[in-house]
């Protein structure tokens, strides 16, 4: 086991013990309240980007009727009316989200959409789908895959970091538009230099792991947060301090490169995560190694200093989900692949 794989382990369970799972599913309870009350006075989902709705214009002169976008919109945001589509009032639970999928579907160029961050010119013309990758072809890049720490000396150039930023704005979101935020710290000086900061952070919270302040939380937290905080938060601290103390570079492994990928209060906490995994297969796809960090972010979210650091380094928000990847060049060549599997598919 490397250190670097029992720091991981170490982190999971820290974000564990500080709980955010639970506060996530009651901000995701509020927006769904929210979400109902909208639809009794009809207002628009919020985000960071936009808190208002799209507007949806129908050239009837170029509508056929053929009703395609009203079978596509999942916001019950349309009709057809006189042979032609129409907006339809009243129906709705969020107003037009802005999804897009009418103009993706309209081949008459007959429907636009404006607002929510969305303009008819974000319509484009796709690649034939002979070009699409086959399932053998994703297989065979997934299953290359290894979390990579080590990486060569070789910068990733700026059209590849634009690349992987393409592929991963591709993503699925909670709801449209995308409150994934993204930093991006590209050349080994910037991920060194964040990496030592977030170490001298973490040093200034060693606290949370000292003996007192244990023995006075034991009776507030309880036996297992007790025995987390001791068996894996404290090893965690020391590994990550001490080993950047001496030039070891455990947390983010000097790579040339790391996107944070993070949400906003308003987004699904699952977002960021699935931006982050795109943006990973995208890296893999361009050749680089890639791994996924996620020992930084739970350590960022809490407290006064957490909310300087994530000033000083340009972070927006806190998140209640948050992920790191790294990407370099490869420094090992792996021979074989490693089979994995669930931990159970139950087909119900
Ligand atoms: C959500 C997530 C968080 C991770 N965090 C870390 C981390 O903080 N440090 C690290 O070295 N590896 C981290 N990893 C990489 C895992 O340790 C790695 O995926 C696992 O060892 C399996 O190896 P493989 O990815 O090569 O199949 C993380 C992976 C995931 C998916
Ligand atoms: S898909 Fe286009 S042409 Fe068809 S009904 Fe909708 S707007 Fe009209
Ligand atoms: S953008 Fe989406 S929600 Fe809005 S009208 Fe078109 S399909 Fe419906």
């Amino acid at each position: 086991m490397t250190a670097g794989y029992s720091m991981k382990a170490a982190g999971i369970e820290c974000r564990r013990a500080l709980d955010y799972g639970r506060m996530g599913s009651v901000i995701f309870e509020l927006k769904k309240s929210y979400i109902y009350f909208s639809k009794f006075f009809s207002m628009s989902i919020p985000t960071t980007r936009t808190k208002e709705d799209a507007v949806i214009s129908i050239n009837v002169e170029l509508c056929t009727g053929c009703g395609l976008c009203v079978k596509a919109c999942c916001s019950d945001m349309l009709k057809i009316e006189n042979g032609k589509a129409a907006e339809l009032y009243g129906k709705s639970v969020f107003n037009c989200i802005a999804c897009g999928h009418c103009m993706a579907i309209c081949s008459e160029g007959a429907i636009t959409i404006t607002g929510r961050t969305m303009s008819p010119g974000d319509v484009f013309d796709l690649s034939s789908a002979a070009s699409d990758a086959t399932y053998e072809q994703l297989m065979s890049l997934y299953s290359r895959r290894r979390s990579v720490r080590k990486f060569n000396q070789k910068t990733v150039e700026s059209e590849v970091i634009e690349k992987i930023l393409a592929a991963a704005r591709t993503a699925p979101m909670g709801l449209p538009p995308s409150d994934v935020h993204v930093l991006v710290l590209h050349g080994r000086e910037k991920v060194t230099a964040f990496t030592k900061d977030f170490a001298q952070f973490l040093k200034s919270m060693k606290y949370l792991v000292s003996g007192w302040f244990l023995a006075m939380m034991r009776p507030f937290w309880g036996k297992a947060t007790d025995e987390m905080f001791r068996n894996f938060m404290r090893p965690l601290f020391d590994n990550y301090i001490g080993e950047m103390e001496k030039g070891n570079n455990y947390i983010t492994y000097d790579a040339p490169l790391a996107m944070y990928f993070y949400g906003s209060p308003y987004s699904d906490p699952a977002d960021p995560i699935v931006a982050a995994t795109y943006a990973m297969h995208a890296g893999e796809a361009l050749g680089l190694g890639t791994c996924m960090l996620g020992a930084i972010h739970p350590f960022i979210q809490r407290g006064k200093k957490a909310e300087q650091f994530r000033k000083v380094h340009g972070i927006k928000y806190k998140s209640q989900e948050g992920l790191f990847v790294i990407f370099g060049y490869h420094d090992l060549k792996y021979k074989k692949g490693v089979k994995r599997t669930f931990a159970d598919e139950t087909f119900a």
